[in-house]
């Protein structure tokens, strides 16, 4: 049976049974918790939980998903995919254990021919959590008691694995026969091969806090009861198309054969390069659907993880011997296989497969650079006496040249060398918990969000006027006090002049942080008081906070005020976001489609845009792209803001750059008709005129395969240009020529320059003869050696031992020894150059250099023939000559 066939069987059968059939969402979370949707209940999170209301009692999905903690499992097992599908019914407070088992029994049991999936009921094996006797008694129905097995909270208890909804759980495993391992059921079955698990029925009714692994509070029961379940597309797939795992069914095995076919191979003759060959065939088609999903590669986060999925494939191919270009062999495929249920990977493909085929090309050429990197550390480990890479160094490969650290690690077993993996990932670790602490404090400040979800579930959300509106009338339902410890439930808080604290109100005319744009700036009047406006954020989903600074008066919950943006405030921040937004389209124009950006940030008067490039862009294409952008606000494009869903936005031609959930109602912001179409939920001007200045400003490298551009936008666009212009003609007076007689004027200058550099350099050398000479001729006879000291004026270490090691050259063979100080710029060297002959009389230069620099106030010191050193006081030169000759005068006696 073909995967579409599955799903499509699995969602009749939910809808005949009265569930609302809802297409998947995207792959990126709308969930701010997680990064990628990883379950079929992502999407209905805020169901699950009550914050919002279900449209439905009854839904039914098949929800793409990605899960990359096992990631090295990847290609092993018969059954971890990155990307895989899951087939999901879901009840919000309507049926529960008995029916959520009765729906499941029938589907996987129930005959073909009846829209079944015609597993055999025999080979059916139900887990229940530990003392969960409901579920065990509902599944009595169906199997005998020794069939079904209690488990613990490791197997049978399920959440996204982040603060959320949470229950115990039922598993239904079918036993796929005794050639796949012992008998005895799941719970006797160490691989999962035997006893293969399709479908988790989650019994969702409790609220759990944050926790690593199975480490969390259960904070409450949950309003209402629900039903999650998960059933694993690819798993029942690759059972009923009999073949023996995941990389091997309808959707994926094409991959899987035409990258054999690229590197001359058969599909099974060996187990390493099949295990290979597994890995390209996921990790393509995951790249596939998470760039269709809006997804770029980048240095952190969800592009981050695209990334390594592209490069380990990438790699992958490259060690079963194909060196060329290999996506573009692939990627093709992986549309073909999936294009029936996905048809936007073939309708989009041209954009997906030039974001694609640019990463392969960048780390293709990051494979060169890195590989250098990679050879030098590796010949300095060994030269060492150590053959191992630091931490470090795997950090720096990792973080400059965006190598996995499975590449490094691959390439280091290829050289016999080990890597301190340990050391690399908590550098890792480090990183993000700086990322994750700074998002964390910038959204919510040190106050938990429950405080927040506490008055959104007593007032609903803010009644938002951004758009409309600078200014509303509005009560304060709640002060939050990020002073307060937990007691101020019982306190009602109180802000005073001079006093931060956050402040939700009943309606608002301010901007919250997001989608680049900065908070507006403002400020709540009320009768006897005032508060500025520092921060506003949405610290959950429809709720917005404003982070204040009372000036007058007092303020608290039941204030009522009016809220007022600042006006010149909110205008350049309209003009520095479609700044971005015309930035943005006119680098796509300039660059190419390929360009596309991938994080941004603006505020009055300044913007920046990173986006996916290679190298830097030259003088040219940063004239072009400015005069794009600024022929577009000279044309006063009228700029627009429409609502539709997804699918329509991206019939539209709107650059979708973040996840957002099918069916949702989305923003999408045009200037100019099709000329920029984006999904964005910021603040814009009317007409793309009121931008009035583009002025780049700076561009620059942030991470491999990214840059950015700067710019100065409106006024400050203006000022930008004429702080240069005043440079300029500054530069025109000082050097007493016309503006555009400057570059000829300086280079003349620089050529001069060098030529003066050049001719002081000769004249340097030939004054150094001349003391060599000098020096030479001034040797003193002390016991049979040849002593010379002397201290030439203004000469550096380096030019001092090298006119030392000429005076000596010119005294002989015989006992010699030449001791020179010099001071410039404050600072003393010292040198002692000795001959073979001089050191055989027991001289030591280091000892000598030693004793000179001690009366300059410096140390110094070295081998028994040449010596350096140096100190700071010029004054003791005279004494310290004197001893030296006075040592070697005592020496040589
Ligand atoms: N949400 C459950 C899972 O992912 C069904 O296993």
């Amino acid at each position: 049976m073909q995967t579409a066939e599955i799903r499509r069987r699995f969602l009749e059968h939910f809808e005949k049974r009265g569930h609302t059939v809802v297409p998947s969402a995207s792959l990126v979370s709308p969930d701010p918790s997680l990064l990628f949707t990883v379950a079929g209940m992502v999407p209905f999170i805020p169901y699950l939980t009550g914050r919002e209301p279900a449209p439905y009692p009854r839904a039914t999905s098949v929800q793409k998903c990605v899960r990359t903690l096992d990631i090295e499992e990847v290609g092993k097992t018969t059954r971890h995919g990155t990307f895989f599908q899951m087939n999901g019914n879901f009840s919000f407070g309507d049926y529960f254990k008995a029916e959520a088992i009765a729906f499941a029994w029938e589907l996987v049991t129930g005959k073909v021919a009846d829209g079944g999936l015609g597993l055999d009921p025999e080979r059916i094996w139900p887990t229940v959590y530990l003392d969960d006797d409901e579920a065990f008694d509902a599944w009595r129905a169906y199997v005998p008691a020794e069939r079904i097995q209690r488990r613990g909270k490791d197997d049978n208890y399920w959440s996204t694995g982040a603060a959320g909804p949470a229950g115990p759980c039922s598993e239904i495993h079918y036993d796929r026969g005794p050639e796949y391992g012992p008998g005895g059921g799941p719970e006797a079955d160490p691989t999962g091969d035997r006893y293969l698990e399709i479908w988790n029925l989650v019994f969702m009714q409790y609220e759990r806090g944050p926790g690593e692994g199975k480490e969390f509070p259960i904070l409450g029961e949950l309003p209402k009861k629900n039903i999650d379940t998960g059933m694993g597309l690819e798993r029942v797939a690759f059972l009923l198309q009999g073949v023996d795992n995941m990389y091997e069914i309808d959707e994926v095995a094409p991959v899987l054969h035409r990258a054999a076919d690229l590197a001359g191979l058969r599909y099974g003759a060996d187990h390493e390069a099949d295990v290979r060959l597994r890995v390209v065939a996921d990790h393509v088609r995951s790249g596939l659907m998470l760039i269709a999903d809006g997804v770029t590669p980048g240095n952190e986060g969800r592009g981050y993880i695209l990334r390594r999925l592209l490069r380990r494939a990438v790699r992958s191919m490259k060690l079963l011997g194909v060196d060329a270009a290999t996506l573009p062999e692939l990627l093709p495929v992986s549309r073909d296989a999936m294009s029936a249920s996905y048809p936007e990977v073939a309708s989009d493909f041209a954009r997906i497969s030039g974001i694609a085929y640019a990463e392969e090309e960048a780390f293709r050429r990051t494979l060169v650079a890195g590989t250098a990197l990679f050879d030098t550390a590796v010949s300095q480990a060994r030269a060492a006496g150590t053959p191992a890479l630091s931490g470090t160094q795997a950090f720096s490969l990792h973080d400059t040249y965006g190598f996995p650290i499975d590449v490094t690690l691959e390439m280091a077993a290829e050289q016999g060398v080990t890597v301190d993996e340990e050391g690399f990932r908590a550098l890792m670790k480090e990183q993000r918990e700086r990322a994750r602490a700074d998002a964390r404090a910038k959204r919510t400040g040190s106050v938990d969000v429950l405080a927040y979800r506490r008055l959104l579930a007593e007032f609903g959300p803010t009644d938002w006027r951004a758009y409309d509106t600078l200014h509303t009338d509005s009560r304060v339902l709640g002060v939050i006090d990020e002073a307060d410890d937990a007691t101020s439930d019982d306190a009602e808080p109180v802000v005073r002049a001079g006093g931060i604290t956050r402040v939700v109100l009943d309606r608002t005319p301010f901007y919250a942080e997001s989608g680049g744009q900065v908070a507006d700036a403002g400020e709540l009047t009320w009768d006897g008081g005032r508060a500025e406006v520092i921060d506003v954020q949405r610290p959950v989903k429809g709720l917005v906070a404003h982070q204040v600074r009372v000036l007058e008066g007092e303020l608290r919950a039941g204030t009522e005020l009016t809220a007022q943006v600042d006006r010149e405030w909110r205008l350049s921040a309209c003009q520095a976001h479609s700044g971005t937004h015309v930035l943005h389209a006119a680098l796509r124009q300039v660059l190419g489609p390929q360009a596309l950006q991938s994080g941004s940030y603006n505020r009055p008067g300044y913007l920046r845009l990173d986006f996916a490039w290679q190298g830097a862009l030259s003088a040219q294409q940063r004239i072009d792209v400015e005069d794009v952008a600024n022929a577009a606000v000279r044309a006063d494009h009228g700029v627009r803001a429409l609502y539709m869903t997804l699918p329509e936005a991206r019939e539209f031609g709107a650059i979708a750059l973040f996840g957002e959930t099918y069916g949702e109602q989305v923003r999408v912001v045009e200037i100019g008709g099709e000329w920029s179409r984006e999904l964005c939920g910021g603040t814009h001007v009317r007409g793309s005129a009121q931008i009035g200045t583009l002025a780049l400003t700076g561009e620059s490298s942030v991470g491999s395969g990214a840059r950015r551009v700067e710019a100065a936008v409106g006024l400050e666009g203006f000022r930008y240009l004429a702080r240069e212009r005043d440079l300029v003609r500054q530069l025109a007076d000082l050097l007493k020529t016309p503006q555009d007689g400057i570059v000829d004027r300086v280079n003349g200058m620089l050529d001069r320059l060098r030529d003066t550099d050049r001719e002081l350099a000769a004249l340097r050398g030939q004054q150094a003869l001349a003391a060599a000479g000098d020096l030479a001729s001034s040797a003193a006879d002390r016991g049979g050696v040849a002593v010379v000291t002397g201290a030439p004026a203004g000469m550096s270490g380096g030019d001092l031992r090298s006119l030392a090691l000429d005076v000596r050259n010119r005294l002989g063979e015989a006992p010699a020894a030449v001791v020179l100080a010099s001071a410039a710029d404050g600072k003393v060297a010292v040198v002692a150059a000795l001959n073979p002959g001089a050191v055989q009389r027991g001289l030591k230069a280091g000892e000598l250099v030693t004793l000179a620099a001690g009366h300059v106030g410096g140390r110094g010191g070295g081998k028994p023939d040449v010596a350096q050193g140096g100190g700071t006081d010029p004054t003791g030169i005279p004494a310290a000559l004197a001893a030296v000759e006075q040592t070697i005068g005592a020496a040589t006696s």
